[in-house]
Order: structure tokens, then C-alpha cells, then sequence
């Protein structure tokens, strides 16, 4: 179905970031999201702490979005929200939400797929080159590490993933074992660039096929750590740069070796990446390389959509309306969900 004026608001809050957005069509008009920074100071997530947040930051992040996109709530067309995966307590904010303004506005209610929308995110319309079926992706996050074939908008096949840690987690595990405050992924960025990447070597997992294994790592490199500092107790304030450059290429080894043999199997050479994750300088460097290297067509999201953030499940949002896919307000969340 065409229609040349829809208006979605999406809402994402399966984590701890409450986003919300507005899209008209295939283009983003606003794209709010409020951190939770109360995090920080327990070194991870706490999952109670989330949904409280997400209830204070839901009604002004909303606001907000409609505000800059300038659209009133009566002029939306749809509602889409996040169904899943994440975590109930905030998922449920985010859906009760968007259930109740669908009730209240009578405008379809839309259900959206979080690990879907890290790899639609390409389809948001900003002048950009888009993939083309199939292609593959790579989605990389705090909470998962896959290589996706992806066939059609909604057809969508896992060929990878991880078997323990998920990349995230290994660059946040690895960041709290140096003493870096919680998210860790980006400081290790940041520190990386000045770093030598070939200054400490840490082993790759040897994992067959197209699946990953994380765990392995951030033990080595805490064994590392304390044996070093056994050495030299200033030890990582001296090399900070060195070992993040040295964790960071390690990592990035990583996901190339088994993107390699992904495109290798399929046959396929169009590669997107997405997630929090996609959003390290070193990643996207290398995945550009891969284009003259490989003879890859490579795409890399926009900064503002590699971590969680509305407008992607907007553009789900978009897609399944043109479907006219809507659910009823009994639509449940769920914690996990499949493709
Ligand atoms: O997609 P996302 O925002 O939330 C989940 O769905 O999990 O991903 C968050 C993850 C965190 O582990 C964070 O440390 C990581 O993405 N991250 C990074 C960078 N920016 C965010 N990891 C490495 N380098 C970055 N620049
Ligand atoms: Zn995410």
C-alpha cells in the first residue's frame, strides 16, 4: 500500500535509553533520546532502575519528539514500539504507551522486532546509497552478536551468533576489568585511537563456523591484567591506550574472520553492520577498508542510529504499515523474540 502522508511516532525503550521518534514516510523528522545516566554508577544496567526511568523520561521524550518534528499527536498516521527483545520491566513502559495513544488517537498500533530494526536502520531515507536483497548483516550490541541474511525486509535468517558474551559485553567486560566506568565500549574507542594495536596479543577463540565466542576473551585479558600488574601495579594507567588499542583490534579480528567466511559461504558481498556497537571508530574504519580489500559493498549507519534510538523502529514502523501488519492492544512484549 502507498500512501504519501504517514506519520509515525515510534518509541524504543527495551533497554536504558527512552527514544522516541517521529518519521514522515521513510524520513525522520525527530529522533529524541534521554540516557539514563543513574547506570553509570552500578557498573551495568539495573533492570529496576530502567523501567522507573523510562517512566519519568517517556511523557517529555515524546513531547519532545512531536515538538521538533512539529507534528501533532492527532496528525500521527500509526504508533509504532519496540515489542522486544529487551528487558520486560521497560519494554512493558514503552508498549503500554503506545497501546494507550493508539487507543486514545484510533490510529493502528504497530509491533517492532529491536534486532530488526538495528538492520532497517539502513532503509531510513537521508539520500543514502541502501542495500539490495540479499545482504548480509552484522548486529552487534550489548546484548547480541549475529551475522544475519538478510533476504527481504521480513525475511530474515540468523546464520551466526554468539555462544556466550555478546561483543558488547566484551568490550564493556574488558573496560570494567581496566577500571573504566560503565558503558566501557566507547572510552575503549576513544583510548584505542591512541593506542598501538599490535602491542599486546591476546588469543581468538576458536569457534567453527559462522558463530562467535566472547567469553574466552575477557578472561584472558584479566589474566593479563593481574599479571601484569603483579609486575607493575601502575601498569594500566601507563599502557591504558596500548591495551584498548590491543583488546579493540583483537575484537575486530574477531568479527572480520567470521565475516569473511560469511560472505564466502553465501556468496554474498553486501555487508551492513548495526547496533551500539557499530558505532566504534576502529569497526568502521575496517569495514570501510573491506570495500578496495574485499571487493565488498559495505554499508555503516548513521552515528546517531548505531546505538538504541526510535527512528529505526520507526522505519520498521513505515515498512509494516505499507504492509498494513497492526496488531490489537493484546499484543504482548517479550524479553526474547525471534526473527
Ligand atoms: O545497541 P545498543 O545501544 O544497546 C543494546 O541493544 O544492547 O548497544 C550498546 C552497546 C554497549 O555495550 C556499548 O558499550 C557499545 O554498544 N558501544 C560501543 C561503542 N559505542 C557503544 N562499543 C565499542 N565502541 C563504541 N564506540
Ligand atoms: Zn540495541
Amino acid at each position: 500500500m502507498q500512501n504519501s502522508e504517514v506519520f509515525i511516532l515510534a518509541i524504543e525503550s527495551s533497554c536504558d535509553d527512552t527514544a522516541a521518534a517521529v518519521l514522515h514516510n521513510d524520513k525522520v523528522l525527530s529522533n529524541v533520546v534521554a540516557n539514563q545516566l543513574i547506570h553509570n554508577q552500578y557498573g551495568g544496567v539495573v533492570p529496576e532502575l530502567a523501567s522507573r526511568a523510562h517512566q519519568q523520561n517517556i511523557v517529555p521524550v515524546i513531547d519532545a519528539a512531536l515538538r521538533k518534528a512539529n507534528v501533532r499527536k492527532e496528525q500521527l498516521t500509526a504508533i509504532a514500539f519496540t515489542q522486544g527483545p529487551g528487558l520486560m520491566g521497560s519494554l512493558l513502559v514503552g508498549s503500554s504507551f503506545a497501546k494507550s495513544l493508539s487507543l486514545a488517537l484510533n490510529i493502528p498500533l504497530i509491533a517492532v522486532n529491536h534486532m530488526q530494526a538495528h538492520i532497517l536502520a539502513h532503509f531510513i531515507e537521508e539520500g543514502n546509497e541502501k542495500p539490495t536483497f540479499p545482504f548480509l548483516a552484522l548486529t552487534i550490541s550489548g546484548g547480541h552478536t549475529q551475522i544475519v541474511k538478510v533476504n527481504d525486509f521480513f525475511d530474515m535468517e540468523i546464520i551466526g551468533e554468539t555462544t556466550d558474551d555478546a561483543v558488547g559485553e566484551a568490550f564493556d567486560k574488558s573496560a570494567k576489568i581496566l577500571g573504566l566506568p560503565y558503558p566501557g565500549g566507547p572510552l575503549v574507542d576513544k583510548y584505542a585511537k591512541l593506542g598501538n594495536p599490535k602491542a599486546f596479543a591476546f588469543t581468538k577463540p576458536k569457534v567453527p563456523g559462522l558463530d562467535f565466542s566472547f567469553s574466552g576473551l575477557k578472561t584472558a585479558i584479566l589474566y593479563f591484567v593481574q599479571k601484569k600488574k603483579l609486575e607493575n601495579p601502575n601498569f594500566v594507567e601507563e599502557n591504558l591506550n596500548d591495551i584498548c588499542a590491543s583488546i579493540q583490534h583483537t575484537i575486530i579480528e574477531i568479527l572480520m574472520d567470521k565475516l569473511k567466511l560469511a560472505v564466502a559461504t553465501t556468496g554474498i558481498k553486501q555487508v551492513a553492520i548495526g547496533g551500539g556497537v557499530s558505532a566504534n571508530s576502529g569497526i568502521r574504519n575496517t569495514l570501510a577498508e573491506a570495500e578496495k580489500k574485499y571487493g565488498w559493498k559495505t554499508f555503516i549507519p548513521k552515528f546517531e542510529y548505531t546505538t538504541d534510538n526510535a527512528a529505526m523502529i520507526g522505519i520498521v514502523g513505515y515498512q509494516k504499515f505499507l504492509l498494513q501488519n497492526f496488531e490489537t492492544s493484546s499484543v504482548v512484549s517479550k524479553a526474547r523474540i525471534q526473527f
